[in-house]
């Protein structure tokens, strides 16, 4: 029998879980020990073909990456198709495992489940405190709805069955493999992308959406894989000293926040764009500020690695290899 445990990592091609695949493999866990498939070959809204799955592979350990995942625009758009496939996936997914004798899945949901006014940097506590932003509400209460799988298992299983089901919520992501579809695309990838095209044309000016002001908090994703696979490998007892059965969530951030301002100026510096920044106050800004509190995590043992400068210039590497039209 191996000492490595069998995992699977689903969604193993988005940018979480193929940063969490890179992690366990330089961490030294074997290939053979991870399991993958890609959504062609299971789709895990499926609850017939993951039962199965599970059955036949029986992994002692799951990373649950997969998720329709988008920008306000598809939010807005598709809220019928974010709210069902993201609760079909994590209802399939966690229940399969625990019936195929999983005892430990790591849950990934996202800021976006704390209310819209939350105090900030928001904590894990605010959790359910009070209305989400309207925007994606239909994603916020299907990743809310994963956390509270993970507890009632937890909950239900935990004593009789061994089950351990934890849950972390990160901030702001970017880095390898990231989307940069123009319409679709977060705020890092949209500016790598605009800032490149304005290099290449040797456009003299920049203009970005609202007045700069608005802070935001990013973290890079091989971080957030590393914070993925130190969550899952504490101990219960560590694990049980900071959080509760019915508030278990773990934040996963960089701890400080930035203006668009300041991240715009230091996208072009990176990417070596020489011309005008200038900003738009007619268009919206958004919330002025969206900093979570991971003091949790630190506690827990956990510190960031990677700058913001150092990881803009790995993601930009990855997009010059990757995504920019060679000329
Ligand atoms: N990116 C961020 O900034 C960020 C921030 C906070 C939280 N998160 C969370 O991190 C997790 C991963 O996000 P990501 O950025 O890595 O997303 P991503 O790049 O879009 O990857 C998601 C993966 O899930 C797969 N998938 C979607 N529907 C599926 C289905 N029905 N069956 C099987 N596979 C399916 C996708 O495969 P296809 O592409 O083939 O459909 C893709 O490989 C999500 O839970 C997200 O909420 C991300």
């Amino acid at each position: 029998m191996s000492v490595y445990p069998k995992i699977y990592v689903a969604g193993h091609r988005g940018m979480v879980g193929s940063a969490i695949v890179r992690q366990l493999l330089a961490q030294g866990h074997p290939a053979k020990r991870i399991v993958t498939r890609t959504h062609a070959e299971l789709d895990l809204t499926d609850q017939a073909a993951v039962r199965a799955f599970f059955a036949i592979e029986r992994p002692d350990q799951v990373y649950l990456a997969a998720a329709k995942v988008g920008g306000i625009h598809a939010n807005n758009i598709y809220p019928a198709e974010f709210i069902y496939q993201n609760l079909m996936m994590q209802a399939n997914v966690i229940d399969a495992a625990f019936r195929n004798g999983v005892r430990n899945l790591l849950f990934l949901g996202s800021s976006c489940i704390y209310p819209k006014l939350a105090p900030q940097p928001m904590r894990e506590d605010a959790l359910l405190t009070g209305t989400l932003e309207a925007t994606n509400e239909p994603y916020a209460i299907a990743k809310i709805a994963g956390i509270k799988l993970c507890e009632s298992y937890n909950r239900q299983y935990g004593e009789s069955h061994g089950l351990d089901y934890r849950s972390v919520m990160p901030t702001n992501l970017y880095g390898p493999g990231d989307n940069y579809h123009s319409e679709n695309s977060h705020v890092i990838p949209a500016l790598i992308f605009r800032f490149h095209e304005a290099k290449v044309n040797q456009a003299p000016n920049v203009t970005i959406w609202g007045t700069g002001t608005p802070k935001r908090e990013f973290l890079y994703v091989d971080d957030m894989a590393a914070a993925c696979l130190h969550v899952m490998n504490l101990s219960q007892a560590t694990y049980r000293q900071q959080t509760q059965p019915m508030l278990s969530h773990i934040n996963v951030g960089c701890g400080h926040d930035i203006t668009i301002r300041a991240l715009a100026e230091t996208i072009a510096r990176v990417i070596g764009y020489m011309g005008d920044i200038t900003f738009d106050p007619a268009k919206p800004d958004g919330t002025p500020r969206k900093l979570m509190d991971s003091t949790r995590l630190n506690t827990l043992g956990w510190q960031v690695k990677v700058g913001l400068e150092e990881g803009l210039e790995k993601a930009y590497e990855d997009f010059l290899k990757n995504y920019a039209v060679q000329p």
